[in-house]
């Protein structure tokens, strides 16, 4: 299986906390460099400890700048691009996971105002700068007769995952309007798959439902409220579990695409 992880090049957005933290740690283990990304930088660079200065390098900086992610994608090929000059020239990162995201309690009627422009640009404008760069790097670097050629397909895959919500899809009784977010990342998503997947890059939407993880706190729920939720839902996910679903995704072949899945905690019968 890890096989398919060989040879990759990966940046993760939102690695400074939860499901980043954890899919950069499950990446790494599986043999995947890895350009890390969250605003957070010392938290960033105690992670780049643990890992390995070998295999990890840091873009910090908000993401939805588009100078940051260029930076995010030129270190990539920078650092773990290999190339010979022009017979071989650098390659692009391959497996982007656009993870990086906030929530926000309450409806329209009820969550904070002033959260909502940072909301917006952190969950879709973020998301869809990184698709368009990523996307339009990944396309040119993928020659025209590839993918066709006598049903040979690519020789290894390329990935983005994005990180939508089970409330993107099932409005949450909770926050409604961070639901709102997330229903435009599922759409953002399935419009990108259906784009570039004929092209041979796989566009992966992930819907996980509880994670405990600094979301909550960061969403404004009190430790009261989540308390009651655990004992109604609990065990709730740990980044961990969300990180194997993605490596598991992504460590198909290139020819095989595990789409749009959630992962919920087993008592979670709603949203
Ligand atoms: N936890 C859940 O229950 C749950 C459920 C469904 C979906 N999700 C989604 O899963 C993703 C990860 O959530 P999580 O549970 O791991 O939350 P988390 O622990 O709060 O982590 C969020 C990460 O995003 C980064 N981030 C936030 N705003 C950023 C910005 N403007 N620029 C760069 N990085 C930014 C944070 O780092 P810095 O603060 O250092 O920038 C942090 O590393 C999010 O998209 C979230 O919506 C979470």
């Amino acid at each position: 299986m890890a096989d398919f992880l060989k040879d990759r090049i990966g940046v993760v957005t939102g690695a400074s906390s939860g499901i980043g933290e954890a899919v950069a740690r499950a990446l790494v283990d599986a043999g995947c460099p890895l350009v890390l990304n969250a605003r957070r930088k010392e938290k960033l660079e105690s992670l780049r400890k643990e890992l390995g200065d070998e295999d990890v390098a840091i873009a910090a900086g908000d993401c939805a700048d588009a100078e940051v992610i260029t930076h995010m994608l030129d270190l990539a090929k920078d650092r773990f691009g290999g190339g010979k000059g022009k017979l071989s020239p650098k390659r692009e990162a391959d497996l982007i996971v656009i993870n990086a995201g906030r929530g926000l309690g309450g409806t329209a009627l009820t969550s904070d105002e002033s959260q909502w422009d940072d909301l917006i640009r952190t969950n879709i404008t973020a998301a869809a700068r990184l698709i368009r760069a990523a996307g339009r790097r990944l396309l040119a670097s993928i020659p025209e007769n590839q993918i066709k050629h006598d049903g040979q397909w690519l020789e290894r895959p390329r990935d983005i995952v994005i990180l939508g919500s089970v409330v993107g899809r099932h409005v949450s009784p909770f926050s409604s309007f961070y639901s709102c977010t997330k229903a435009a990342v599922q759409t953002l998503a399935e419009g990108t798959r259906r784009e570039l997947g004929p092209k041979g890059i796989r566009v992966t939407l992930v819907e996980p439902a509880f994670v405990t993880s600094e979301f909550q706190a960061v969403a404004g729920y009190s430790p009261e409220w989540y308390t009651q939720m655990v004992e109604k839902f609990g065990p709730m996910l740990s980044p961990a579990d969300v990180a194997r679903a993605i490596v598991f995704a992504v460590s198909q072949p290139a020819h095989v695409h595990l789409s749009d899945f959630l992962i919920r905690p087993t008592r979670q019968e709603y949203p």
